[in-house]
């Protein structure tokens, strides 16, 4: 390989997925939250001035510390203005639920891949809660929400495994008289379940003997602020676990990483593909398990990844794909069709990317099939830049390839890494040796 081994201690930002729902509900909560560890890139800040622009006192302090004062459930403020929510779906759906049952009427904006991205998922349930929303075209951004006010309690069955489209309808559940009901046939991230029930609201979750989850929230509760330290972000510990994987020599400790059973698909997967990734210090932050990850290069075999571990790795497949490429023997997936309406359609740009790059893969409706190279260098060096679509994960996946690869790797657009990883090249050069 022709970089260096990987070695040294990191630590992660905070968790995405948890850092939007801090500031969420710290913004609903009476009194003064505290958060530590919040992700600062600008996902999370599109939250952030949305939940400002609709009454929230958000500040940074000196020393890291954001402090929220909130508004109170049923209290959120009319925005002057249209809300942007840049690239982040996260921020899109679950706003969207928190206003459908306020009386207030918002409109969504987002950039030209927020734009492809479907919104009929939570259009439907949050209508049946008495939303009026008009989307333009195929239920996509730009759209305008109007809030209902009462709202009224449904019992919903997710048509898709999506925590986002969960986390909606239990948002918009918090302000509706009485009960609102999810069922999740397949579990997915559970951060809004730990968190609203950690806030004080009243939450109860069913376990059926298949797997299925019914989760129930009382309505019209009050938040009360919390004190909260945001855990490492499993998706960004992803692609340094994976590089120390595939560069020899390497030997890498990721502290601090956030291993909630609904996110740690990829270590078991990793693992089970011969990875040496050791658990360290486990323990809980913020309501969530946390250990330190020991990392060592590994020769990695290629498996058929069960379709079932989609939902706990489902933002960690491009990075897998990269894996996959450089292991001994063929990697199957399937049943990833929800990789296609991510920041991008992750299965077709992959499949080009790491095939400019000189991978084998083919493309199936819904997975990749990589034959690997058993350990060698991709040649890398492709024709031209690798098109990133506006996708972080893709760029920093494509970013990993070009360690593994012989002639490096050229992305075309390295500025949407911002969204969840703003010091991931920095961190990335601390773990190789100085030139
Ligand atoms: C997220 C849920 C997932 C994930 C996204 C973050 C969340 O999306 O891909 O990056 O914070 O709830 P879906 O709900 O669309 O699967």
């Amino acid at each position: 390989m022709p970089t260096g081994p990987l070695a040294g201690t990191i630590r992660v930002p905070g968790d995405k997925s948890i850092s939007h729902r801090a500031l969420m509900l710290s913004a609903l909560a009476v009194g003064e939250s505290r958060i530590s560890g919040l992700l600062e890139g600008e996902d999370v800040m599109a939250t952030a001035a949305a939940m400002r622009a609709m009454g929230a006192d958000i500040e940074r302090s000196q020393n890291g510390e954001w402090r929220v004062h909130g508004v109170g459930v049923g209290a959120l403020l009319q925005p002057q203005s249209a809300l942007d929510m840049g690239n982040s779906g996260t921020s899109t759906r679950l706003l969207m639920g928190w206003i459908a049952s306020h009386a207030i009427t918002a409109t969504f904006t987002g950039d030209a891949s927020l734009s492809k991205r479907p919104m009929g998922r939570v259009i439907e349930p949050l209508s049946e809660m008495g939303a009026d929303i008009t989307a333009s075209p195929g239920g996509r951004l730009p759209l305008m929400l109007r809030g209902a006010a009462p709202s009224v309690p449904i019992t919903y069955r997710l048509p898709v495994a999506s925590a986002q489209v969960k986390s909606a309808v239990l948002l918009a559940g918090l302000n509706t008289a009485g009960i609102t009901t999810v069922i999740e046939p397949v579990p997915t991230r559970d951060h809004s379940e730990r968190m609203l029930a950690g806030f004080g609201a009243e939450l109860t979750v069913e376990h059926e003997s298949d797997g299925t989850r019914i989760i129930r929230i009382r309505g019209e509760a009050e938040l009360r602020p919390q004190i909260i330290d945001v855990p490492g972000d499993p998706s960004s510990a992803a692609f340094f676990i994976v590089a120390a994987l595939l560069v020899p020599g390497s030997d890498v400790i990721i502290e601090n990483v956030g291993l909630n059973p609904t996110r740690a698909g990829l270590v078991e997967v990793l693992r089970a593909m011969g990875g040496a990734i050791e658990s360290m210090n486990p323990r809980e932050v913020g309501g969530e398990p946390v250990a330190d990850l020991h990392v060592r290069h590994s020769a990695l075999t290629g498996i058929d990844v069960d379709p079932a571990v989609a939902p706990s790795m489902i933002d960690e497949f491009p990075v897998l794909f990269v894996a996959a490429a450089l292991a001994q023997g063929r990697t199957i997936t399937s049943g990833l069709d929800e990789l296609r309406v991510k920041e991008s359609d992750r299965l077709a740009v992959m499949a080009t990317a790491l095939k400019a790059v000189g991978a084998r893969v083919t493309e199936t409706p819904d997975g990749l099939i990589i034959d690997g190279t058993g350990g060698d260098p991709l040649p890398g060096g492709a024709n031209a830049p690798i098109a990133t679509h506006l996708d972080h994960r893709i760029a920093m996946s494509m970013a990993i390839a070009g360690l593994a690869s012989r002639a490096g790797v050229d992305v075309d657009d390295t500025s949407p890494i911002a969204t969840s990883f703003p010091n991931f090249q920095a961190m990335l050069d601390s773990l190789s040796p100085a030139e």
